[in-house]
């Protein structure tokens, strides 16, 4: 039997455990053995497994995480770690791999497939939702509608004590979570980092709301950038990306309204637990179909591919063209966000 290992790399999000199953499943039914590869390129470059079989993966069809475990590891930045981790290949048997990550993770995995032709196919994932070559990446819809909740909480005890509410959300460099949240929830302002934060407007919008409902909404995204920072020494991960969460925009934010509108504003940061819970309906379905859709490119032989999802339809897409640019906020998305938060002027922006 050949047999084919499976690892989830960089930032966990709800959906990994059903993409796992999925690609079980399948691959079961194809006639291959698997393994799961410990936390991410750690376990390929410790040669580190955890046994996945059909009955193990069963139970996993409403859990959220990953049952083999992630890490932020990248096999280029150690020393030995690209020849351990091709070593690895030789060591299990691996007759392919299926790497579950996000633009680091898939980076890593087109780059094993260019430089050393190893036997890697995507699948993607990330709450960021910030890879352009799928319409969505699973993990996403659960974080959002968890931030959701959120704001709808936040209103609720914003409009007891008539506040203004600050909601910091995830998202890293993409403003695609606060963005939806924003305007899914009712926000009367979202600040995302594809966009400078126009403190005036932001305060004219505040006040304007807080006049004819007693209480507002800002949505912020945590990679924001605000005038008043100055330079500042950021720690970065092994993969050179900002700890985003230790820059507390949403407190800044909310201190700037405070200041600026004199009405009384209160924050919260969501962090992790946009990550964590039952994935939604959608999440669970595009990872399952995700999953399966990896298993069978495999079969196939198309190493150096992912799995897309265009329009309904899983399509391959290859790990280099995959992974050559992020999915950022567009220009008509401006348009709908100031028209839905009652910006002036807002709705003369064409769709
Ligand atoms: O990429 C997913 C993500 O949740 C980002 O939105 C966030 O900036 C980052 O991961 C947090 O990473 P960590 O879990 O390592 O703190």
């Amino acid at each position: 039997m050949k047999k084919i290992g499976i690892l989830t790399g960089g930032g966990d999000c709800p959906g990994l455990n059903q993409a796992i199953r999925g690609a079980v499943y399948k691959l079961h039914a194809l006639g291959f053995e698997c393994v799961g590869l410990e936390d991410g390129w750690k376990g390929m470059i410790q040669a580190k497994t955890v046994p996945l079989d059909v009955d193990i993966v069963e139970d996993l069809a409403s859990r959220g995480g990953t049952m083999i475990g992630s890490s932020r590891t990248n096999p280029f930045k150690k020393e030995g770690g690209v020849a351990a981790t091709l070593a690895t290949f030789k060591k299990l048997g691996l007759h392919g791999l299926i790497a579950m990550g996000g633009e680091d993770t898939l980076g890593v995995a087109a780059k094993l497939f260019r430089e050393h032709q190893a036997p890697v196919v995507g699948v993607p994932k990330t709450m960021d939702n910030d890879l352009s070559a799928t319409d969505y990446t699973f993990g996403f819809d659960t974080a959002v509608s968890v931030a959701m909740d959120a704001a709808a909480r936040l209103l609720d005890t914003g409009r007891s004590h008539r506040r203004v509410m600050v909601l910091e959300v995830m998202g890293r460099h993409a403003g695609w979570v606060a963005l939806y949240t924003g305007i899914a929830a009712g926000a009367d302002y979202v600040c995302i980092p594809e966009r400078k934060v126009d403190v005036k407007a932001m305060a004219a919008a505040v006040k304007a709301a807080h006049a004819r409902k007693k209480v507002a909404l800002v949505v912020v995204s945590e990679a924001i950038e605000l005038e008043q920072d100055g330079p500042k020494e950021e720690k970065l991960d092994e993969f050179g990306h900002m700890l985003l969460q230790e820059r507390e925009v949403g407190e800044q934010v909310a201190e700037i309204i405070e200041k600026e509108t004199g009405i009384e504003t209160r924050h919260a940061t969501i962090g992790h637990i946009q990550r964590g819970g039952h994935p939604t309906l959608f999440d669970r379905l595009l990872a399952t179909r995700a999953g399966i859709f990896a298993a069978e490119l495999v079969e196939d032989g198309k190493f150096g591919f992912m799995a897309a999802l265009r329009g309904n339809d899983m399509v391959a897409v290859s790990l280099d063209e995959a992974t050559a640019k992020l999915k950022t906020v567009t220009l008509e998305w401006f348009g709908i966000l100031d028209t839905m938060c009652r910006i002036p002027g807002g709705n003369t922006v064409k769709v």
